[in-house]
């Protein structure tokens, strides 16, 4: 059991492609320095993320993420294709609107189609039974990484318990217990982002784009920095690797994401904080902070709690601070979302296959239009930011940025 413990130093780290990966974040000597122990990494890492603990569960998870890289490619496209062939073979346009019903009457049981939408399940239910029998077959060794972890610093880790709405309850990607009901959801989303990203999260790397692609006040001063809906905390390492000057922040509603944030933070010995609370009441004062970041926070709550955050958002930003909120649809195109047959294809696959169960609210809500309304001012073309992993593959797109003004 032993061996599961500090299997977050950078000690182990003796160079090869981990050790390369992690200097090309920065301080590597001074974290170890930090942690200022000589503890051996069992079994090695990928990056920043750890190696999973045995053969098995690392065989198994190369296996459901290539399978996924197969299924978001080839598998996808295939559904794609029969989509606009039965929709012609039926005398409509797939290019033009049509009802969400009979899109979906037309399509949803289609061999192709269906086979996709159950791989897709299946694949996703059975990668988190696997990661989950092995947290809870290892219950104590981890818990008891995470509680020494709790009140370590260099940052400070803040709990609230029971604050959760019942919103925030459902279990979104299939998650057993969602961000907020079960101890390890941290370490569950971490390997399971690994998987959604394909095998794109080993390094942080899209966090530390997204960080660096982060829009400055235009006086230039950041002293404070927040992420809200913070998971994992890697947007907040990479926004402190940034602004090292910066006193950063992460929120997350989900317990269990904060403690593993923490733990991770304080593993690497990066100084940053984090608060168990609802990016719609951070509990912050007015004005505290130059800028607000959110990667894909927004189309997992309610399109109320949507507009709660912007107005939340507009009073913790100091005047001429900016809010740079990174999900699907705050680009350009998000003020035409279209009803077409495969837009209606598309997001019945993520609303009923992956339950997504915020993801209709979040499209009907009238997200720039709330940034107007809470006193931001909006700029539809902002930093180009990959949003999900088919985006990846294009260099992103336009992001938008609300500016309070000065
Ligand atoms: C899709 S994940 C976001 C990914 C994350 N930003 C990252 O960088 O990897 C959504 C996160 O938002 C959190 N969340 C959901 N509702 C929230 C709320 N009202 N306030 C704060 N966090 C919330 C969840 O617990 C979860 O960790």
């Amino acid at each position: 059991m032993s061996e599961l413990f500090n299997r977050r130093s950078a000690m182990g780290f003796t160079g090869g492609a981990a050790g390369l990966a992690y200097s090309l974040m920065g301080s590597h000597s001074a974290v170890a320095a930090n942690l200022g122990s000589a503890d051996i990494e069992p079994r090695g890492t990928d990056g920043i993320l750890e190696r999973l603990p045995n053969l098995d569960l690392e065989s198994y998870d190369e296996f459901s993420t290539s399978t996924r890289v197969w299924i978001n490619t080839d598998l996808n496209r295939s559904a794609e294709r029969r989509a606009v062939q039965i929709l012609r073979e039926n005398g409509l346009n797939p290019r033009e609107e049509m009802p969400f019903e009979k899109a979906v009457s037309l399509l949803a049981d289609d061999p192709v189609i269906s086979f996709r939408n159950h791989a897709w399940q299946r694949l996703q239910m059975h990668m988190w039974t696997e990661l989950r029998r092995e947290f809870y077959n290892n219950y104590d060794a981890y818990m008891s990484e995470m509680e020494a972890a709790d009140n370590k610093g260099p940052g400070v880790l803040e709990m609230s318990p029971g604050i959760e709405p019942e919103y925030t309850k459902h279990e979104i990607h299939m998650q057993p217990g969602g961000y907020t009901g079960d101890e390890f959801a941290g370490h569950l989303y971490h390997y399971g982002t690994n998987n959604f990203y394909n095998g794109q999260n080993y390094q942080d790397e899209r966090h530390v784009s997204l960080a660096n692609a982060v829009p400055v006040p235009a006086d230039g001063k950041v002293m404070r920095i927040l992420d809200a809906g913070s998971s994992c905390g890697q947007q907040v390492v990479a926004l402190k690797k940034r602004f090292p000057d910066a006193e950063v922040w992460g929120v997350d509603i989900g317990a269990p994401m904060v403690r593993y944030s923490h733990m991770r933070a304080v593993d690497m010995g990066v100084d940053v904080n984090f608060r168990h609370a609802l990016s719609e009441e951070t509990g912050f004062p007015d004005g505290y902070f130059d800028i607000v970041t959110s990667y894909l926070l927004h189309h997992e709550i309610t399109e109320e709690a949507t507009y709660q955050t912007i107005r939340e958002t507009e009073r913790i930003l100091r005047p001429g601070g900016v809010y740079f909120p990174v999900d699907v649809y705050t680009n350009p195109g998000r003020r035409r979302i279209d009803g077409t047959g495969m837009r209606h294809i598309r997001d019945w696959m993520t609303h009923r296959w992956n339950h997504e169960r915020w993801w209709y609210e979040y499209q009907r809500a009238d997200f720039f239009g709330e940034m107007e309304r809470a006193g931001m001012n909006v700029i539809e073309g902002g930093p180009k930011t990959q949003v999900s992993s088919q985006v990846s593959m294009n260099g992103g797109i336009a992001n938008v940025i609300g500016i309070k003004p000065a």
